[in-house]
């Protein structure tokens, strides 16, 4: 049976879709005349048809989390902080990718970003003032290890530390993610992950970083999405390093899972007791596009491509057997899996960090199909469902491992109006249904403590460079001024609340 080479709806894997989803023109619509167009049709309440401003009361739905829950937003280094030849920072594999013509809409970098390696304290500030209380950032590995391997650079170290610390002082807890795709260029240009030195490289680099901020940083995450490398990076070509290698690229999710488990050992001689180690994993729920037999069994397979692929090494200590079996008509990946090697990727960890952002639907052909509306990202489905979906499944299939969720959120056509404000209730709407599907997964049992919206500002969103704004906060480039959008100021009572 095929396998889902080429085919993936889950990221950006398909070509861009001539002309706007009706979907996505009904958030438009909402956006540009106030009437509000549900777009997520069936779990709108009556009231948002007829109502265009966003609902001021976050207890609308009477929802209340656990205490103790933490609310947060996420963000990466490359698609934030600019200053890309900054203080030491070596180049990274998306500098090169995005400096190639024709790889990022409109030629864009992230040279500047939203200039957060100057901003991070006014960001900081901001943070507060929404009344976050986890921010998940990313280190740039080229900005403290230049080379990828050698020396470290101390002005990249101490960037990250004035970060955390200001973090703490602000009472928000860091969480910080070891890499989001910025490989050094150098490692890149022996071979990145397709060889497996790199994976050890890895693993120094992050030793120095428990070094630096393991008594200040609770939370680390090795990877980020390395399924996003593998298929975008590597089959699509549509990300840095821009290949289109099937055979390297089953190679490189070995590499990637293996510098995760490298990493997690050679992170624990310099971290507390208490201090929680994971990976950050695009997860996607599944699910047979009809009732044959046929779209079932695909569905498996897809499902091992997607998840297990990624899970099973981690938490239980061996691949999936079908897709090793299906990679090996076209990948050596079995190959490069060494004695030890599983051992290896299973050391223990203490949180899954879940990044949800829609689900896939298989036919028995082993094709994927749309069934629920997109939006501004072509590759995504609005499936508040499989929020709920896919958080069980985990519990069911990995048991009770802590839970983080790292990323959840919308790209909207956020325009900034003659009143200053944005205001992007579609996003508002896209954000109440996902809280509403993990309030339900936690109520059934699920070990999930926080949840992170992606992203805290609006920021380089890879090859669609800046159109596509994901912001909690609206960044006008031009100027650098951030206003934070009506669901930024939605999310801040639903904290203050810590309920819906
Ligand atoms: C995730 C990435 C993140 C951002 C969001 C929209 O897959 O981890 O950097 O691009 O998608």
């Amino acid at each position: 049976m095929p396998g889902p080479v080429g085919r993936s709806l889950t990221r950006r894997a398909v070509p861009r879709r001539a002309g706007w989803t009706a979907a996505y023109a009904s958030t438009a619509a909402r956006a540009a005349t106030g009437v509000a167009t549900p777009i997520v049709a069936a779990t709108l309440t009556s009231s948002d048809a007829t109502d265009p401003t966003p609902d001021p009361s976050p207890t609308a739905t009477g929802l209340q989390f656990p205490d103790g829950f933490v609310w947060g937003a996420a963000t990466s280094a490359y698609q934030i902080e600019g200053a890309a030849a900054v203080d030491g920072r070596g180049p990274s594999v998306w500098d090169t990718f995005a400096k190639t013509p024709g790889r990022v809409r409109n030629g864009e970098t992230g040279d500047v970003a939203t200039d957060h390696y100057r901003r991070w304290s006014t960001d900081l500030d901001l943070i507060k003032e929404l009344g976050l209380r986890s921010y998940r950032f990313s280190v740039s590995w080229p900005r403290v290890v230049p080379g990828g391997s050698g020396p470290v650079n101390r002005k990249g170290l101490d960037f990250y530390r004035r970060l955390v610390d200001g973090l703490r002082e602000r009472d928000i807890t860091p969480m910080v993610t070891l890499y989001h795709w910025d490989t050094p260029q150098e490692l890149q240009d022996i071979g990145g992950w397709e060889n497996r030195d790199t994976a050890f490289r890895f693993a120094e680099y992050a030793a120095v970083l428990a070094e630096a901020l393991g008594d200040v940083v609770p939370n680390w995450l090795t990877l980020n999405e390395p399924k996003t490398v593998v298929q975008n990076g590597y089959l699509y070509g549509s990300h840095a390093p821009g290949k289109r290698d099937e055979a390297a690229a089953y190679v490189v999710a070995h590499h990637q899972l293996l510098a995760h488990g490298l990493a997690v050992q050679a992170m624990r001689p310099h971290l507390g007791p208490q201090t929680r180690i994971g990976p950050a994993l695009n997860l996607h729920p599944c699910y047979p596009a009809d009732e044959s037999a046929e779209a079932q069994q695909a569905t498996v397979l897809y499902d091992g491509y997607e998840n297990r692929l990624y899970l099973d090494p981690i938490l239980k200590g061996h691949y999936p057997q079908d897709v090793l079996d299906d990679v090996a008509r076209f990948s050596p990946m079995q190959q490069h899996i060494k004695d030890g090697d599983l051992e290896v990727i299973s050391s223990p960890v203490e949180l899954l960090a879940v990044q949800y952002y829609c689900p896939i639907y298989v036919t028995g052909a082993g094709e994927t199909v749309r069934k629920h509306p997109t939006s501004e990202a072509f590759w995504q489905q609005i499936y508040p469902e499989g929020m709920y979906d896919i958080l069980t499944r985990i519990k069911k299939d990995y048991g009770d491992i802590a839970l983080t969720i790292t990323e959840n959120g919308l790209p909207c056509p956020d325009v900034m109006g003659p009143d200053g404000t944005v205001q992007d209730t579609g996003r508002i709407a896209f954000l109440r249904d996902h809280f509403a599907a993990t309030h339900r997964a936690i109520t059934d049992g699920v070990n999930l403590e926080s949840y992170h919206v992606w992203s805290l500002m609006d920021n380089f969103e890879w090859q669609e460079g800046y159109d596509e704004r994901w912001g909690l906060v609206y960044v006008d480039y031009a100027s650098q001024q951030r206003t934070p959008k009506a669901s930024a100021r939605w999310y801040s009572g639903v904290i203050r609340d810590n309920g819906l």
